[in-house]
């Protein structure tokens, strides 16, 4: 059974009181709210991951991912932090190729199909980011050019490496905009992209896939786009910053 998934993606935002201030509150709503069995993954900064853990031991719906990791092992690489040091402190997922790292730190396919790899050597569960930009949802080659980041990023794991993967399409017209794509729109590429996963891997792998949307998620368009057979959750960004918009997002998953 795919994994329903409402994860937060925090981004550069918050000082530590407001980000445990905020921690704490998700905690308590959900578990007084949240009737339905979709896992949470808070994505908090990364000087934030260990302190965050400790909040939500006790939340067994809660999980926690960072928001990227080296593609290299270890060693001489100033500022950089490993699959492994993430694993230490008992992140269980981590986002590999959000389209910000894309475009602000240059992640090319290759470089993200390595972050893919050390984050699956050290057991940690990549959620990895795909989506087109403005320009090439117009020129209408956008399904093939997101079908194109998951073959050069994920199509040489093996199905069981797979199997470990989240995927989330997150549109780059969508993010940050209040342009949520339309449940139809993102039903059409995640269904594309789930073919594309069955032709390499066969149906049932793909059937496995959780296939989360993001972009301009909120609580009025949530439950749509959950109702739609190959959208698996989300990956939320401004809306996660606020605790009461981001478990009614989570309530209508
Ligand atoms: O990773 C999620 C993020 O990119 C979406 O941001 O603010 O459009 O929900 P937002």
């Amino acid at each position: 059974m795919r994994k329903k998934i409402v994860a937060g993606n925090w981004k550069m935002n918050k000082v530590l009181d407001e980000a445990v201030a905020l921690t704490s509150e998700l905690v308590n709503m959900a578990k007084d709210e949240v009737q339905n069995d979709a896992k949470i993954i808070l994505c908090p900064p990364a000087i934030y991951l260990t302190t965050i853990k400790k909040y939500i031991e006790d939340a067994p719906n809660f999980s926690l991912a960072a928001q990227n990791c080296s593609d290299k092992v270890s060693g001489a690489f100033t500022g950089e932090i490993s699959a492994q040091m993430l694993q230490s402190i008992g992140v269980e997922y981590v986002l590999i190729g959000h389209s910000e790292r894309r475009q602000y730190f240059n992640e090319s396919n290759a470089v993200l199909a390595e972050k893919v790899n050390t984050a699956l050597a050290n057991g940690v569960s990549p959620i990895f980011c795909c989506g087109e930009s403005l320009q090439q949802r117009q020129n209408e080659d956008y399904v093939g050019f997101v079908k194109n980041q998951l073959t050069e990023s994920l199509f040489h794991l093996s199905e069981e490496q797979l199997l470990s993967v989240v995927i989330a399409y997150e549109p780059i017209w969508a993010i940050g905009t209040g342009l949520t794509a339309s449940a139809l729109q993102a039903q059409e590429m995640h269904a594309a992209l789930r073919e594309h996963i069955a032709s390499k891997y066969g149906a049932s792998v793909a059937e496995e896939i959780s296939i989360l949307y993001g972009g301009s998620v909120t609580a009025a368009s949530a439950a749509e786009l959950f109702a739609s057979p190959d959208i698996d959750g989300g990956l939320v960004g401004g809306a996660s910053l606020k605790s009461r918009e981001f478990t009614n997002i989570v309530k209508a998953r």
